[in-house]
């Protein structure tokens, strides 16, 4: 009877504490507080499979519809996310590329192995100058990542004064190419990897050969270059550290990678069949990247208090096996919920260092890794991570908003958590305040009671994206339009601020006034 009565007082106590809504405070009265870069919100596209040819570009004689070369259906797309910057023409791709093989006419261009990349032959008919037109029809800010593995100093500095002056002999020949005014280039990566596929280099030397770049790649006529020095892989800090002081003075920018990827050796899992387990192991890996960027951030905080030196994210995202049947070499993978709830958890950690990170580029844009879109022949496919930046453009720009947040942790292995709810928020130029939500339990809906220093909300609207399965993905044919976004309606103001309930593997933006 004893143990009857424990046994029902223990439910009676379970069902109370796991009916307790999860509290929420939006510090909305909190000043100084940083901007949220919108390049946290960059893209990259590299020379890697169909990112760039069949990807972005499909040349002005395809059969694919076009604009100049670029196909259409993308280029929209993509203007409807607002992309802030794009990162080009690499990653590892980059410390092979030579500049020169891409201008001019197109018949006279040679054609080159890209040996990183699968042995694939390009054709160099995507150069700098679709490079950056395609920026400026995208209107977004140009980054160039130049060639330091396999390039001279002069290489890189040249390719600066082709693209940014006015006059000169660099400028002569992009004229002759076809473009009178300068592009403007504000980001200029002064190698990719260089510990690895941009060199193999130690520290001290990547250091000295930056000195070298750095000096020489000038500013041409009111262009103002920010120049990067190629950062550290997640977790080695004495990368970051040696760079710190050894060229810390010359740099602007600091970059970093981190991937959510099971291992460099073997299988990394596949994109679309994984267990629960492998779910919540991904999410805890990739909200790793908190502690790894608080420990570079300290670094920098050591020898650069005033926050002068921008960290960038520079490549991020998810890295699973390629599709079967695809290229190894081409990194081709599916995009399902659970990529899209790693992209929202990951931005909610790059708001909480809003002060320090000015750049963060997901790998990458088109039809590998982490994708935005993905294309087969004709056809095209938005993937559930495009919805979740689609989700996340109010914060870009906007005014970082702190919040507190009372949801419990779920153990995902020893050292990783994975919170039951994961918020951020921001104010807009118009003073509008967006929450973005994220609920990644797979069966619990989260009950959640919003409260705020000083707003007393008078209207709340939002929108959702959530699917039928974690699993769930927009594949070409009729299941292109699967996991999309969705109106949610079950915010409700109250007396003393918002309660509203999160379904079970949902990630909901609301716009509050
Ligand atoms: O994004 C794919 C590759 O990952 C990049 O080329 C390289 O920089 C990184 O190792």
């Amino acid at each position: 009877m004893r143990a009857l009565f424990m046994a029902l007082t223990a439910l009676i106590c379970s069902v109370t504490v796991t009916a307790q809504p999860i509290e929420v405070h939006v510090s909305d009265r909190a000043t100084n507080q940083p901007t949220i870069a919108p390049e946290i919100y960059g893209q990259f596209a590299e020379h890697l499979g169909s990112c760039i040819y069949g990807g972005l570009w499909v040349g002005e004689d395809s059969e694919i519809p076009n604009e100049a070369g670029y196909r259409t259906d993308v280029l929209e797309a993509l203007k409807a996310l607002q992309v802030p910057v794009l990162r080009w023409p690499g990653g590892c791709f980059a410390d092979e590329y030579h500049w020169r093989d891409g201008i001019g006419p197109k018949e006279n261009r040679p054609r080159m192995v890209n040996s990183n990349w699968g042995g694939t032959v390009e054709d160099n008919s995507f150069g700098t100058h679709e490079f950056l037109n395609l920026c400026e029809k995208l209107g977004c800010e140009p980054y160039i990542s130049g060639n330091v593995g396999s390039g001279s100093v002069e290489e890189l500095a040249k390719w600066v004064e082709y693209m940014t002056a006015e006059d000169g002999p660099m400028a002569e020949e992009r004229k002759k190419n076809g473009r009178e005014k300068p592009w403007k280039v504000k980001y200029l990566g002064v190698g990719n990897e260089s510990w690895g596929c941009g060199g193999s280099m130690r520290p001290e030397y990547y250091s000295d050969l930056y000195r070298r770049y750095a000096t020489y790649c000038r500013n041409f006529d009111g262009n103002r270059l920010y120049k990067i020095a190629s950062g550290a892989s997640d977790y080695d800090f004495n990368w970051t550290e040696v760079l710190l002081k050894q060229i810390g003075h010359q740099m602007h920018g600091l970059s970093l990678h981190y991937y959510t990827v099971k291992g460099w050796q073997g299988s990394k899992g596949s994109a679309t069949e994984f267990t629960t387990d492998d779910y919540y192991w991904t999410l805890g890996k990739a909200l790793e990247i908190e502690p790894v960027i608080r420990r570079h951030i300290a670094l920098m905080d050591s020898v650069d208090p005033e926050q002068r030196i921008g960290l960038l994210v520079d490549e991020w995202g998810t890295w699973f096996d390629v599709e079967p049947g695809t290229n190894p070499g081409h990194l081709y993978q599916q995009n399902t919920m659970r990529d899209a709830m790693v992209a929202a958890l990951t931005f909610n950690v790059f708001h909480r260092y809003a002060d320090r990170i000015s750049m963060a580029n997901i790998a990458q844009i088109a039809n590998v890794l982490q994708s935005m879109v993905l294309t087969r022949g004709e056809e095209m496919v938005l993937t559930p991570t495009y919805h979740a930046f689609w989700l996340y453009r109010p914060h870009q720009g906007a005014t970082y908003v702190p919040t507190q947040c009372s949801a419990p942790e779920r153990k995902v292995t020893p050292t990783r958590s994975v919170p039951e709810v994961s918020v951020t928020a921001s104010r807009d130029k118009e003073g509008k305040l967006h929450l973005s939500l994220v609920n990644p339990e797979l069966e619990k809906e989260a009950k959640l009671v919003l409260s705020f220093d000083a707003l007393q909300p008078k209207q709340v609207s939002g929108t959702m994206l959530q699917a039928d399965a974690i699993d769930a993905y927009n594949d070409f044919g009729k299941n292109a339009n699967r996991v999309g976004i969705l109106p949610f309606k079950g915010a409700k103001i109250t007396r003393t601020g918002i309660e509203l309930t999160l379904p079970a593997a949902s990630i909901v933006t609301l716009e509050i006034e």
